[in-house]
């Protein structure tokens, strides 16, 4: 593992459950890493593909999108929606030459602060130990 690598993290949470599982920890005192930098929005289903690929495009080196549980999404099925579109963007990512691992949905509850300060430690040893975006030193996109 590159110990002086630092990676960009961008971690998107839904309103109600992922950002409740951040307000959770941050209540219990528990920290993450500075370098992951949460993005609140409305519902995972609500996250364009779009916003995701241009995260990697403008540097990210990885993309974790916390939502919640099946059953407890407050629009229906917007996190069915979101981890089908992870799919589909890790097959995107493996075509512009990026590992489809650097993006995780997980699952986190409005209560699971440990849980979402887990995800974010877990995922950003997980992008250390893998290493810069491939995009960031490529000069043809
Ligand atoms: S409101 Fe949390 S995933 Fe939809």
């Amino acid at each position: 593992m590159n110990d002086s690598f630092k990676p960009k993290i961008i971690y998107f949470l839904c309103s109600w459950c992922g950002t409740g599982g951040s307000e959770t920890a941050s209540a219990f005192g528990l920290h993450y890493p500075e370098n992951v930098l949460p993005f609140r929005v409305n519902c995972t289903g609500s996250l364009s593909t779009v916003y995701i690929l241009r995260a990697f495009l403008e540097g990210a080196d990885g993309v974790v999108i916390s939502g919640c549980h099946p059953g407890d999404c407050h629009y229906n099925n917007g996190n069915f929606r979101a981890r089908r579109r992870v799919a589909i963007i890790k097959s995107i990512l493996d075509t512009l030459g990026l590992e489809p691992e650097r993006i995780w949905f997980r699952y986190v509850a409005h209560g699971e602060g440990k849980r979402f300060v887990d995800t974010a430690a877990e995922f950003n040893d997980y992008i250390k130990k893998l290493g810069p975006n491939p995009l960031k030193t490529r000069r043809d996109i």
